[in-house]
């Protein structure tokens, strides 16, 4: 079985409640969990960073979806590869709240936003992410917040 992993940003659409997010957060929890997909979402200002690794046909159905759900727009791939082992082998979704990330990791999310954001032209592959810190900004997750 092939895995993958995607990573991609996304804009929330309008203003969503937290009540509203849990209800995001649970149920990718739940469906993950079936489909032996695991990963990180991360939605701060507005904008969601969300890794996905997993079986590939998996990853393949679950964006289909993603594509379609209209809580969220303006969709930007910045990793889509095949991998040998996950970064985030253990949570179904790890999720972390605004509220929880360090002044670090709020400016470096910043940082990436804006990065993506400048470079259009580049979304798609090769990754805009490459160059910018994503892999780093995005392990740092694992290793803080496995246990
Ligand atoms: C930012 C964001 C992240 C999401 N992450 C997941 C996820 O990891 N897994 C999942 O099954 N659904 C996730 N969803 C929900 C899907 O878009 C979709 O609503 C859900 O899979 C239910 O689809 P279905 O009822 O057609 O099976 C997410 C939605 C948003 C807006």
């Amino acid at each position: 079985m092939s895995l993958h992993r995607l990573v991609y940003m996304s804009t929330a659409v309008g203003v969503l409640r937290a009540d509203e997010l849990d209800k995001v957060y649970l149920r990718a929890k739940a469906s993950n969990a079936a489909a032996g997909i695991t990963g990180l979402l991360l939605f701060y200002e507005g904008t969601f960073l969300q890794l996905l690794e997993g079986p590939a046909a998996g990853i393949s159905s679950l964006m289909q979806k993603l594509r379609r759900d209209k809580r969220h727009a303006n969709l930007i791939i910045l990793e889509s590869s095949p991998i040998e082992t996950r970064i985030f082998p253990a949570a179904p979704m790890q999720h972390i709240p605004a509220r929880n990330l360090s002044i670090g990791e709020k400016q470096a999310f910043s940082d990436l936003r804006m990065a993506v954001n400048a470079r259009p032209a580049m979304v798609g592959s090769p990754a805009p992410g490459a160059d910018n810190g994503l892999a780093a900004f995005l392990a740092s997750f694992a290793q803080v917040r496995a246990a």
